[in-house]
């Protein structure tokens, strides 16, 4: 069986449309995290331009431990609060940073890294982790792509 979700460029919220209905199919039928985690991570990876490093930090014990992921090695703990991974969780808030470098605290685990969003995944009131993604172009995610990715990670929590 070969799975070929391969997106074709579009405008940005149309390449999200065809990544929320990719991903639903990908995890259609799967209970297992860590596999549908390192599908997702691999989809978005695939799909979206210009970008590093795409993954998750779970929440294990009120810290964020590294997840599947595409990219370079990253660091593995980061605390509540620490970071932008860490500020998003404390928070539950979205967080996309235009440039990093102007975050303080910001976890530099790839220096070819200038912009990140990072969206909280919460369901029935628990942090699960965040979804993580960062890019080497300042400025690389448009409120369309924060609505975008909001929509995958509301997906990504009801599978996790
Ligand atoms: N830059 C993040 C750390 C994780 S990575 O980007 C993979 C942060 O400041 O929390």
């Amino acid at each position: 069986m070969t799975y070929d979700f391969r997106i074709a460029a579009a405008d940005t919220p149309t390449m999200y449309r065809d990544l929320e209905s990719a991903l639903q199919g990908l995890v259609a039928g799967e209970t297992d995290a860590v596999a549908n985690m390192a599908n997702a991570a691999a989809l978005i990876w695939e799909t979206l331009p210009d970008v590093n490093w795409v993954g998750f930090y779970r929440n294990v014990g009120g810290e964020l431990v590294l997840g599947p992921f595409q990219g370079r090695p990253a660091c593995i703990r980061i605390k509540f609060g620490e970071g932008v991974c860490g500020v998003a969780a404390e928070t539950r808030q979205v967080q996309r940073i235009e440039d990093v470098h102007a975050f303080p605290g910001h976890i530099a685990c790839d220096s070819a890294s200038n912009s990140e969003i990072v969206v909280p995944l919460i369901r029935d009131g628990e942090l699960l982790g965040v979804l993580v993604i960062d890019s080497p172009k300042t400025a690389r995610f448009s409120e369309e792509d924060e609505a975008g990715c909001l929509r995958l990670g509301a997906i990504l929590s009801r599978i996790l």
